[in-house]
């Protein structure tokens, strides 16, 4: 009963897939994913994920004339009017726009969950835009994070749970769960309410394990939808301090959208929005 209201059907298909994943892995029995692997396999999958994420890709992400129409009715209408951005490794970049410039239209697209009507998106140096779905849910899996409202934490799990479950979707082996949850919710100051469930902590400390299962799985790209709404000035300080904290030590690219003024000096660039356009883009010179 209570899982049947928790879990109403989303309006939009593009939130859709990943939620109905997580339920399902919520609601399977463990899996022992390494079951079935020889010694030498598992020891290859446990090394490539110990093993710093070393790749550089310039940029990491790409974006070069997305449009992107909706159909409601007998209407055409146009969200995204032709966007180009660029995210490098290490850089935290901030959409900054009014409520319905296009935002989330936008981050949606950039975590591979919708598609642009035209225009394309690279990650990683591939045409991530024009890949099958069951190819980019694979890639968002195992490289992008997500901080939305529809992937906030499960209720009845507690942090430490919540957190674990990213390593299980990305099919990281169970041998190194344990130290990785662990090593993330003490990043994010958590180590001691490992074993607390949502309800039992405050707005910031559930965006904070939000943030903990967001990068559990070693994401290159961490997109986070509004991540400082509703919070409080000192819990915003803290989340974005964390989020300094993860550029800096596990090497990940941070794209989040905001329509509060006062953190956007802390971006190293920052794209307004006005009406699915960018209307001026503020940042640091382009890093030699
Ligand atoms: N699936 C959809 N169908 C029709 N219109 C949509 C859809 N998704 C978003 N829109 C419209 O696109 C505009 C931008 O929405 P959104 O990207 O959510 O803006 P923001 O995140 O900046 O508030 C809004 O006018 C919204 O109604
Ligand atoms: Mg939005």
């Amino acid at each position: 009963m209570f899982r049947k209201l928790r879990f109403k059907k989303p309006v939009s298909r593009a939130e859709d897939t990943p939620i109905e994943s997580e339920e399902q892995a919520e609601s399977a029995e463990p899996v022992d994913l390494d079951k079935g692997q020889s010694i030498s396999e598992r020891k290859a999958a446990e090394d490539a994920f110990n093993r710093a994420r070393d790749n550089t890709y310039d940029p990491l992400l790409r974006v070069t004339e997305v449009k992107r129409t909706f159909q409601v009715g007998s209407e055409r209408i146009q969200v995204l009017k032709g966007i180009n951005m660029e995210v490098s490794q290490g850089q935290l970049v901030m959409l900054k726009g009014r409520s319905g410039s296009g935002k989330t239209t936008l981050l949606n697209m950039l975590g591979g969950l919708d598609l642009p009507t035209e225009g394309e998106i690279w990650f990683k140096n591939e045409p991530f835009s024009t890949w099958s779905d069951e190819k980019r849910t694979y890639t968002r899996r195992q490289d992008i994070g997500f901080i939305f409202q529809a992937f906030a934490l499960m209720p009845l799990l507690s942090a430490y749970e919540n957190v674990e479950l990213s390593l299980r979707m990305a099919k990281v082996p169970k041998s190194l769960w344990k130290p990785r949850v662990q090593h993330c919710l003490e990043l994010v100051g958590l180590g001691k309410r490992m074993n607390h469930r949502p309800y039992e902590m405050s707005g910031g400390e559930q965006q904070r394990v939000a943030i903990a299962k967001a990068i559990a799985h070693k994401p290159l790209l961490l997109l986070a939808d509004e991540p400082t709404a509703d919070l409080d000035t000192q819990m915003v300080a803290q989340v974005m301090g964390v989020f300094h904290q993860i550029i800096r030590t596990e090497n990940i690219s941070i794209c989040m959208t905001t329509h509060d003024p006062t953190i956007l000096e802390v971006a190293d660039h920052v794209y307004e929005m006005v009406d699915g356009r960018f209307v001026s883009k503020v940042g640091a010179a382009p890093t030699v």
